[in-house]
């Protein structure tokens, strides 16, 4: 398979995540220019740490990346999302783990453990069930306002924590920290 075709497959891939996590394939189509312009060693690097631009992003919208050969979804959420989020009480969770790579082992899954800023306008998540790997819909879907995996019914909050359904872990946060304002550095 040649560079070219090999690029393309990668798109391919991209655009069906976007298409089923509802994502600003806009956004992600910018990050791909960006890492196909990049010389072989940085699309290697690439694969480790990508830089995406979130500045198209909406409040209630949600971007989806590819990232590691998986989706990341990169959600800007409304206040009321958020509110949602935080009027959950521990007792309510399946799973009271905030899985962030980025906190401290074990922490408690409160919403303000799992969002990248602390007005919780923020919030970056692997687009992977912990059931068996579907990719969740997003844009509210499901009885708790946030993903829905259709694949075998598992339901997640605003903040990504299974509600319902047989998967058994909040979507994990994997390793973010913004460069800037307007960027997010994953890995
Ligand atoms: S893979 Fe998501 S519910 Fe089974």
């Amino acid at each position: 398979m040649s560079h070219a075709e090999d690029h393309a497959g990668t798109r391919r891939d991209f655009l069906y995540y976007a298409t089923a996590g509802a994502g600003a394939v806009a956004g992600g189509a910018a990050v791909w220019t960006l890492v196909d312009q990049m010389n072989p060693s940085a699309d290697v690097q690439a694969l480790s740490s990508i830089f995406v631009d979130i500045s198209g992003v909406e409040t209630g919208t949600q971007l989806t990346v590819k990232w590691r050969g998986k989706p990341v979804f990169i959600r800007r959420r409304t206040q009321e999302e958020i509110d949602n989020a935080r009027a959950v009480s521990m007792s309510d969770l399946v799973d009271t783990d905030a899985r962030n790579a980025n906190g401290q082992p074990g922490a408690e899954a409160t919403d303000e453990n799992r969002a990248m800023d602390e007005a919780g306008e923020w919030l970056v998540m692997m687009g992977v069930c912990t059931h068996l790997g579907c990719v969740p819909l997003g844009d509210g879907a499901g009885d708790f306002g946030g993903w829905f995996c259709p694949c075998h019914g598992s339901h997640y909050d605003t903040s990504g924590r299974i509600r319902r359904g047989p998967a058994p872990e909040n979507l994990p946060v994997p390793v973010a920290a913004f460069t800037d304002d307007t960027t997010i550095q994953l890995g």
